[in-house]
């Protein structure tokens, strides 16, 4: 059990990263996934242009109108910025969060997957403390498929959420409980709706029978879409009628909030998602955005890895952020994303 102020210091945290019009920044990639992403502007993996591509990020001005915060990688907590501040000290000066991605990665267990990390984890959640976090986000996958996914995968996955947010909580950090359902295969809309049911369920039997505090968690879960290589495309509106019908049977009413992933959706996909969710009022939680590729895709291709480049990165960048934060008001309309466009402010040097 955790101790009664704890609790109150945890849901003041959470409550704060799923504030009205805000939303989370996913900086977390892995090497091997920010690898790909150098890739595509061919820029080379160092450690630098790590250093360089995270500081674009997360100095943007102004950023923490819509950010609450940014979950960083095991690399950036410890690294200092151009200006001789740690990361962590840019955001803390910024009204920002820092959190944390704890988890170690993917294994396979037969044709599906599951997440490594407990062992070990309540004593790099210490040092974690100690470099300022202030939450923590920990990564299940589910698969869609033939036979999949498979009850034993559901309720493994759902008690190592559970053991490890009992571990962030006893540590007085705020967990994101991430389980993931790919968009990866043909599945329909329908197909989606029943994994996102199973699994929900499942992970709140867990984390009610582990003893988390559901007000200090965030849930961090997809949107329920059809797969990427589906026939049938959702519009909006089947989106967010299919991912409230979940949420409202399953999800319980102390949880504090949740945060969306976009899972390989468009970035603008994902934005008009997001408000055709938050067109329903009078929901029982925050549902925000808790976005890497969504919020990171159109900034990075502006960047280039070129310092003359900045300005006009920092500025898609903000430009992203302020749509998903209008759209997690249900305020947000296309019209917006021409303005934008109109003013001019991405003219970039490919040079
Ligand atoms: P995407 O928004 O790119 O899916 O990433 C979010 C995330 O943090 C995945 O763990």
């Amino acid at each position: 059990m955790i101790d009664s102020l704890i609790i109150a210091e945890l849901s003041k945290i959470a409550k704060q990263m799923v504030a009205p019009g805000k939303g989370i920044l996913a900086a977390d990639e892995s090497m091997k996934t920010v690898g790909k992403r150098f890739a595509s502007i061919e820029l080379e993996n160092t450690e630098d242009n790590r250093r360089a591509f995270r500081e674009m990020l997360l100095t943007a001005p102004g950023e923490s109108q819509y950010i609450s915060g940014v979950i960083l990688h095991d690399e950036t907590i410890r690294q200092t910025t151009s200006s001789g501040k740690t990361f962590v000290e840019i955001l803390q000066a910024a009204g920002i969060l820092p959190g944390i991605k704890v988890d170690l990665g993917l294994i396979e267990s037969g044709n599906e997957k599951l997440t490594t990390g407990l062992e070990g984890l309540d004593a790099r959640l210490k040092e974690y403390v100690a470099l300022g976090a202030k939450f923590c986000k920990w990564r299940s996958v589910v698969t869609i498929g033939e036979g999949m996914p498979t009850e034993e995968n559901i309720r493994q996955n759902a008690k190592d959420l559970a053991a490890y947010a009992l571990v962030c909580q006893q540590n007085s950090l705020v967990p994101m409980v991430e389980p993931e359902i790919l968009l990866d295969g043909d599945h329909t809309l329908e197909q989606a709706d029943a994994a996102s049911e199973k699994v929900l369920t499942a992970l709140f039997e867990e984390l009610k029978s582990a003893g988390v505090a559901l007000e200090g968690i965030i849930l961090k879960t997809s949107m329920v879409l059809p797969g990427k290589d589906s026939a049938a495309k959702a519009a909006p509106e089947q989106v967010a009628e299919a991912t409230l019908r979940v949420f409202k049977k399953v999800l319980p009413l102390e949880l504090a909030g949740e945060a969306f992933l976009s899972g390989g959706q468009g970035d603008i996909e994902a934005t008009q998602n997001l408000n055709a969710i938050n067109q329903e009022k009078n929901l029982s939680w925050p549902l925000s955005f808790s976005f890497a590729r969504a919020l990171q895709d159109a900034a990075t291709k502006a960047w280039m890895g070129k310092s003359e480049n900045l300005e006009v990165a920092q500025n898609v960048f903000l430009h992203r952020a302020k749509m998903n934060s209008l759209a997690s008001l249900g305020q947000y309309s296309a019209e917006m994303e021409q303005d934008f466009f109109r003013e001019g402010a991405v003219t970039v040097s490919q040079d």
